[in-house]
């Protein structure tokens, strides 16, 4: 049997996150926020009007989207049958105005596009890839399901991920971690690895077993850097719009201006340093066409600006403060560059002759490029955006 049929034995036979009505009311805790998505992935775009789950489980990150985007056609496949049952089982009994269409589908068939659709503004890809033995024809399948301008979301596994080290562990101890045998033995040991991880999240011995033959006893793991994720998604031509650590980790090289050394680094580079240096144990990376990122500038609307000029001084300190990362920053600005932030803002795309008003030395570029990492800022290449 290979990998990737004995994934699909597991999730059929535990489908993931599990089998309970309830599932259509859950509020989408892992799933990064709409706005965020909206904002980095959708510059200057309205609400997706199409989206793509691809890998949907039971259709929990389905559903979330459903009450999201209440007005977009939804469309989640899975390469599971029972699981792509269950979620049709409680959509029906949750009576959703305007249904998720729910179908099997192989994320690594070539032929993908045919059988799902085209044109999808935003496909979102939560907690499927790391469990792929071939992501990288995933990427490639998924590819053409999206428009030109379109998004995809990633979340997976980091270099950190708790499975890298807790499966050799268990095996270390005696343990059959492939065969989610004997349920007490691996609960206990669990327990016993929860007491030394004295962190805020759940327990992993409490988790539900759906959760462990997924994350744990899974078949396959690609528990990768960033780097790694990244040049799998650049042999399908996609480049790193941002991703939801970036801002606190720029943030957290800001003090004493320790991030300089990592200036003029693009965001998919200068996010993939980074984690290099700190592995996350997930990923949340927004993906887009690297040929749809381009020079010029929006203002994703993320942060709110709070200018606090005294009349005649020549520097203006600005703050900008967003409750989506719950990050707060000071700058201090030329009077010059706070009326092009004034009219950035105001615009949401830097008008023609923009970069000249803001100013374009290295100062002036730096600022950018951190808002940029703090996504602040976006970079896009259609009219209307400076060149
Ligand atoms: C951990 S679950 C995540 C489900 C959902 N995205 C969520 O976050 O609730 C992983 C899902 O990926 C599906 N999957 C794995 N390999 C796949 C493939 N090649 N094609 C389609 N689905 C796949 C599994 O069947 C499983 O339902």
């Amino acid at each position: 049997m290979t990998p990737a049929e004995k994934t699909l034995r597991s999730y059929d036979r535990l489908p993931y996150p599990g089998i309970e009505p309830t599932l259509a009311e859950g509020k989408g805790g892992s799933l990064p926020s709409q706005r965020w998505i909206q904002a980095v992935g959708l510059p200057g775009q309205g609400k997706p009007a199409r989206v793509l789950v691809a890998g949907c489980g039971t259709g929990a990150e389905a559903f979330v989207l459903r009450r999201r985007l209440p007005k977009a056609e939804i469309v989640a496949v899975d390469f599971s049958p029972r699981s792509i049952e269950v979620a049709r089982r409680i959509q029906r009994g949750a009576k959703i105005a305007r249904p998720v269409v729910f179908d099997v589908a192989d994320l690594t068939d070539p032929d993908l596009a045919a059988k799902v659709g085209k044109d999808f503004d935003l496909v979102t890809c939560h907690g499927v890839l790391s469990y792929i033995p071939d992501p990288g024809q995933a990427l490639k399948s998924l590819a053409p399901c999206l428009r030109p301008q379109g998004a995809l979301y990633l979340g997976v596994n980091g270099g950190s991920h708790p499975a890298t080290r807790l499966r050799p562990w268990l095996d270390t101890l005696g343990l059959d971690v492939d065969a989610m045998q004997d349920e007490r033995r691996l609960r206990e040991l669990l327990g016993v690895w929860d007491a030394l991880y004295d962190d805020d999240l759940r327990g992993l011995s409490s988790m539900s077993p759906s959760y462990l033959a997924s994350d744990v006893c899974g078949p396959h793991f690609n528990n990768w850097e960033l780097a790694r994720w990244r040049s799998e998604a650049a042999r399908s031509g996609w480049e790193i719009a941002g991703t939801w650590l970036l801002p606190l980790a720029i943030r957290l090289t800001m003090d004493g201006a320790r991030h300089r050394p990592l200036f003029p680094r693009g965001i998919g580079e200068l996010a993939s340093v980074l984690d290099q240096a700190r592995p996350a144990g997930f990923h949340r990376i927004l993906l887009r066409k690297a040929s749809a990122i381009g020079d010029g500038i929006r203002w994703t609307g993320l942060y709110t600006p709070r200018f606090r000029e005294a009349a005649g001084t020549a520097s203006v300190p600005v703050v900008l403060d967003s409750a989506v990362f719950n990050l707060g920053q000071d700058w201090m600005l030329t009077r010059r560059q706070a009326n092009a932030l004034r009219e950035l803002v105001a615009a949401g795309a830097a008008p023609k002759g923009w970069a000249g008003r803001w100013g374009t030395g290295e100062a002036a570029r730096r600022i950018l490029w951190q808002w940029e990492a703090f996504g602040a800022v976006t970079r896009d290449g259609r009219d209307g955006a400076a060149k």
